[in-house]
């Protein structure tokens, strides 16, 4: 299996002030995280990087190289011809979060860094699996479907994912059971018009609000808490990259061995022409299809005007 991963950072002027290497490095640390959490996981036998920047990029395989002993997993720095004939391509380009900037601060510079590569990649293999990573997500997913011509299942993002293992991480401690025994979904955007579908979420079946009886108090705190995690990493450390790479890792082994597993993904909504994340059923061919999430009306408003704020966005950028 060839997997081809863009590490590609941000478009930088040939003249880079230091502050900007820092920048490449950062927007190289998801990409590297990526390829570090799915080289430990051996979910592919070949990996290839590519990053606008060469050198950083040639670095980033060398050091990976010394922690393939783990796994016999291949890893190499790429071109973009590598990319044509990989069974999944990952995009993590594009420009980080600055503390206390919204994900959608970011779609001007990245969607530039998307049209850029998409365009590069032509022709795309065309069972090739699309992986949107970088932010804004749901957006990004969006125009590297109209962009790539490939069909739409075919193109998905990361979306809710982590955000649902991280409402998942809060809700199995307090009930001190193991994350795996709670099934609960944060849906929307992956951003800040995302929300909990508390109604939905069991504990092996039971709903979760039976054997946790929180109050909307409580709820809302812990929506909160949730949402705000990844600001709270960039905060301090400046980027989140261990989660979502081990998310990334997990959603391209589900593809590869067709898993077929229910993940709250960022994928093609029909009813308002736009990607965001709920239940989806994945496998080899991407996204099969939507899983049915009966939500209370509440939860129902809240999903449409997360959606609604997305193609505000979009609206912006129509072709
Ligand atoms: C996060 C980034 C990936 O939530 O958006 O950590």
């Amino acid at each position: 299996v060839d997997l081809f991963i863009s590490t590609r950072a941000t478009h930088s002027p040939p003249s880079t002030p230091p502050y900007c290497y820092l920048e490449n490095l950062r927007a190289g640390s998801v990409g590297s995280a990526v390829a570090y959490s799915l080289l430990l996981r051996q979910v592919v036998a070949d990996i290839v990087l590519i990053d606008i920047n060469h050198d950083l990029c040639r670095a980033q395989v060398q050091d990976l190289s010394d922690a393939t002993f783990l796994s016999n997993v291949r890893i190499r720095q790429g071109t973009l011809e590598d990319a044509q004939k990989a069974d999944i391509i990952i995009i993590t380009a594009g420009a980080k979060q600055k503390p206390g900037d919204t994900r959608l601060a970011l779609v001007d510079r990245n969607f530039k860094v998307l049209k850029s590569i998409l365009q590069s990649l032509q022709p795309i293999r065309s069972d090739a699996i699309l992986l949107i990573v970088a932010n804004p997500v749901d957006i990004l997913t969006l125009f590297a479907q109209r962009l790539s011509g490939l069909p739409k299942g075919q193109v998905l993002g990361s979306g809710t994912l982590l955000d649902s293992i991280r409402l998942t991480r809060i809700l199995a401690s307090k009930l001190k059971v193991a994350d795996t025994s709670i099934h609960a979904f944060v849906i929307g955007e992956h951003g800040d018009s995302q929300s909990v579908a508390w109604s939905t979420a069991t504990v092996h079946g039971t709903p979760l609000l039976k054997v946790l009886p929180l109050t909307e108090a409580e709820r809302d705190e812990i929506a909160t808490t949730t949402k705000k995690k990844a600001e709270a990493i960039i905060k301090v450390k400046g980027f989140t990259s261990y989660g979502v790479a081990a998310v990334t890792a997990r959603i391209c082994e589900a593809i590869i061995f067709d898993h077929r597993q229910v993940l709250p993904l960022s994928h093609w909504q029909k009813e308002w022409d736009c990607c965001l994340s709920l239940p989806a059923v994945l496998g080899r061919d991407g996204i099969i299809s939507s899983f049915p999430l009966s939500l209370n009306e509440s939860e129902q408003a809240f999903l449409s005007s997360s959606a609604q704020s997305l193609k505000k966005v979009i609206a912006e950028y129509a072709e």
